[in-house]
């Protein structure tokens, strides 16, 4: 049977996770939703109309959906769901400002995709990113392996980015990896980052790679500095987008993902960025990679701090 993906949230991140999607060519149908009336239904008739240019079969549905889950019943039989609703940062904000007012409107999503979309894979995005995919899960109900959150691969890119920048090598011969939250405890790895094969620590000085590795943990603010107006999208949009064609496709592939653990690395009972392998049931299994001793301390003291976090949201 043809898969079918919906996003919810119609914004920038929600759009262009949309139209990446639509353009792999590997779904029958990309359901974009937003409570805006008549925006969904624009963008659809957007991407539609560049089908014919851009070569690709699958067909974009717009709907707007209402206060009481009116529309939702277009999202029936969605083998993911990315959920991306919820307000940005805005210049000087955390991440963490936007717990209260994004934890409501997340949890009436995930409530209304339970209903509808009972055995998607639930992709969230929205911020605290942490706290709302354990959120996600809580409103669910969910088993915890079909509600996994976006942010490491994200991480992980800005950090690959910055270093082939700075060595001024292609960006394909850097691998890094970041473990950890999606906020302040973020965990940068730099024992497991690469460039052309050899350890990260071997070509770039100690000093530079902590300079990256405070770069990438502010990535995400520099660009809302700059845009006034919202928060980063192209590269969150690409990260989403390459994990729900994962999940589409079964493909097995290992990606830091927001996941719940579950005894990895001696830490239990909490949504954390680690490396987990993706699957047609969302997380087929936590990864855990060998760490050096600060960064397993980095990676716990990330774990504790969420953890903190996630304890509240169950309120919300
Ligand atoms: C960022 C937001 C999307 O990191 O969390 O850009």
């Amino acid at each position: 049977m043809g898969k079918k993906v919906t996003v919810v949230g119609a914004g920038f991140y929600g759009s262009t996770t949309a139209q990446r999607l639509a353009e792999y060519d590997v779904f029958d149908t990309v359901v974009i939703t937003d409570i805006v009336e008549g925006k969904p239904a624009g963008l659809a008739l957007d991407l539609n109309q560049s089908r014919a240019i851009e070569g690709f079969e699958t067909k974009v549905v717009g709907v707007t959906t209402g206060p009481n889950g009116e529309g939702y019943e277009s999202i029936e039989g969605s083998d993911v769901v990315v959920i991306t609703a919820g307000l940005p940062r805005k210049p000087g904000m955390s991440r963490m400002d936007l717990l209260e007012t994004n934890a409501k409107i997340v949890r009436q999503v995930a409530e209304n995709v339970a209903k509808y979309a009972p055995n998607a894979v639930v992709i969230v995005v929205s911020n605290p990113l942490d706290e709302m995919t354990a959120l996600a899960q809580l409103a669910t109900q969910f088993p915890k392996n079909r509600v996994l959150g976006q942010a490491g691969m994200l991480d992980t890119a800005r950090f690959s980015n910055f270093v082939a920048e700075a060595l001024n090598v292609p960006v394909a011969s850097v691998r890094t990896l970041t473990l950890g939250s999606h906020g302040d405890t973020m965990v940068p790895v730099p024992s497991k980052s690469t460039v052309n094969g050899k350890p990260l620590r071997d070509v770039m000085p100690a000093e530079q790679i902590e300079e990256l590795v405070v770069k990438t943990r502010n990535g995400g603010a520099e660009v809302v500095a700059l845009l006034k107006t919202g928060s980063a999208y192209y590269a969150p949009s690409a990260a989403a987008a390459r994990m729900a064609k994962a999940v589409a496709e079964d493909s097995g592939d290992v990606m830091p993902v927001c996941a719940w653990v579950d005894g990895e690395y001696g830490i239990a009972g909490v949504y954390l960025g680690v490396e987990a392998e993706i699957g047609a049931q969302g997380v087929k299994r936590v990864v855990e990679t060998d760490l050096d001793a600060d960064e397993r301390a980095s990676l716990l003291e990330a774990a504790e701090a969420v953890r903190a976090k996630q304890a509240d949201i169950s309120s919300m």
